[in-house]
C-alpha cells in the first residue's frame, strides 16, 4: 500500500508536469526563427488548428499579425515553465526603420501550442524606447542560477505576486532586493547605476491587479505575469494590457521589466506632462492640477 504522503507527491508530480522543456525550447527557438523571416508557416505543424490568438489582449488573426512582419531582432530572452506548459519571450528590435518591444506567451499541452498572446508595443505605447530598452537590458545579468542557490517555483512565483499585491496595499512587504531595477518601455529606476534597491520606487496602492496569467522558469529565477493593468493609461477606464517579467534571486526580486500598450491613446495619457525617473527619483506626472504617482 502506498502511504498517504507518497500517493500525494506521486499525484501531485504527474498532475502538473504537464511538458517537457525540450518541447518548449524547441517551440521558442522555431518562433524566432519564424519573426525573424515573417514566416508563419514554420510554425504551422505545431499549432491547435483553432489556435487562440491575441495582440494586446484582443483577439486577432495571427497570418496578419506581427509574426508577418520579418523582424531584425535585438535581443531576446526566453523562459519556459514546463509546470503550466508556458512559454515567454521578450523581443527588442531597435531597427530604426521601426522599433519594437514584443512579449509573446504561448501555452500548450507539451505536443501542440493552442494559445499565444503576443504584446506588441512600439512609439506611443508605456514610456517606449527600445533603444533605452536593449541598452539597460544589456548590461543586466539573467543567467542560469546554479542549482544549489535556485529558488522553488512557489517562492519565485511570490515574489512577483507580492509586489502586485503592493499596488492595492500600502503594507504588503515586498521582497525587494539589492541592487533591484526595473525598466519600463525604456525608462529606467536605476538610469546612474548606483546599484541600490530602486524597484520600490513610484508604486501605486490603490489598484487591484486582477487575472494575473504566468510562466514561472526556475532555472532562471523568472517569473512572468500578465495582467490587465488598471490605471496605469491614465486617458482610460479599461486595464492597460501588461507584462511584467521578474528576476529573483534567493527570494529577492532583481530586475523588473515591463510590457504595457496604451490601447487607443498613445502614451496612455503621459504625453507632455510626463517628468523621466532620474537618480532615484520619484516619478511623478501632473494632471487635472494633482500629483498621481506612478508604478
Ligand atoms: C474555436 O475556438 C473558439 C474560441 O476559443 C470557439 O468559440 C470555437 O467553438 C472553436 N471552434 C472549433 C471548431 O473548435
Ligand atoms: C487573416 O489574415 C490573412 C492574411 O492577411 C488573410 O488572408 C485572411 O483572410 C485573414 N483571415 C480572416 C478570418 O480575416
Ligand atoms: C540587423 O541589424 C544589425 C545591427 O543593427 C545590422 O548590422 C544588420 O545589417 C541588420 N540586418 C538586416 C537584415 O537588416
Ligand atoms: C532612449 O534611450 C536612450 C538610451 O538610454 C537615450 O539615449 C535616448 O535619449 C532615449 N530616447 C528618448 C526619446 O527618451
Ligand atoms: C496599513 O497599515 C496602517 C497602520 O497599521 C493602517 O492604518 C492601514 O489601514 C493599513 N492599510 C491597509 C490597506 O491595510
Ligand atoms: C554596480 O555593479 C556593477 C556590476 O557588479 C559594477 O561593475 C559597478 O561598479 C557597480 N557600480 C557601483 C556604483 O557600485
Ligand atoms: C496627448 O494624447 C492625446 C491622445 O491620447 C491627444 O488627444 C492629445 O492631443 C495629446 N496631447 C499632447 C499635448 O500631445
Amino acid at each position: 500500500m502506498f502511504s498517504k504522503g507518497l500517493l500525494t507527491a506521486a499525484l501531485a508530480r504527474t498532475a502538473i508536469a504537464v511538458c517537457d522543456r525540450t518541447f518548449l525550447h524547441d517551440w521558442t527557438a522555431l518562433y524566432l526563427s519564424a519573426q525573424t523571416t515573417g514566416n508563419l508557416a514554420l510554425l504551422t505543424n505545431t499549432l491547435f488548428p483553432n489556435l487562440t490568438y491575441t495582440e494586446q489582449f484582443t483577439p486577432a488573426n495571427i497570418s496578419s499579425g506581427i509574426i508577418s512582419k520579418p523582424l531584425n531582432i535585438t535581443q531576446t530572452r526566453s523562459f519556459l515553465d514546463e509546470y503550466l506548459c508556458t512559454t515567454f519571450t521578450e523581443i527588442v528590435v531597435t531597427d530604426i526603420s521601426h522599433p519594437y518591444v514584443i512579449g509573446v506567451r504561448a501555452a500548450g499541452d507539451g505536443k501542440i501550442i493552442h494559445k499565444i498572446e503576443t504584446l506588441v508595443t512600439d512609439q506611443g505605447d508605456w514610456l517606449f524606447n527600445a533603444t533605452g530598452t536593449a541598452y539597460y537590458n544589456a548590461r543586466e545579468k539573467w543567467d542560469i542560477i546554479p542549482l544549489a542557490e535556485r529558488d522553488t517555483r512557489e517562492v519565485i512565483q511570490a515574489a512577483g505576486d507580492a509586489y502586485f499585491d503592493r499596488f492595492g496595499n500600502i503594507n504588503i512587504t515586498v521582497p525587494f532586493g539589492t541592487p533591484c531595477a526595473r525598466l519600463e518601455g525604456g525608462a529606467y529606476t536605476d538610469a546612474s547605476f548606483t546599484n541600490a534597491s530602486t524597484c520600490h520606487l513610484g508604486l501605486p496602492s490603490t489598484i487591484k491587479v486582477r487575472d494575473r496569467r504566468y510562466v514561472v522558469d526556475v532555472q532562471y529565477g523568472v517569473v512572468n505575469i500578465y495582467v490587465g493593468f488598471p490605471g496605469l493609461d491614465r486617458a482610460s477606464k479599461e486595464p492597460a494590457p501588461d507584462s511584467h517579467l521578474f528576476r529573483v534571486e534567493k527570494g529577492k526580486l532583481r530586475f523588473i521589466h515591463t510590457i504595457s500598450t496604451c490601447e487607443g491613446h498613445p502614451g496612455c495619457g503621459l504625453n507632455g506632462t510626463y517628468i523621466p525617473i532620474d537618480g532615484g527619483k520619484k516619478m511623478r506626472v501632473r494632471r487635472r492640477g494633482k500629483p498621481v504617482v506612478l508604478k
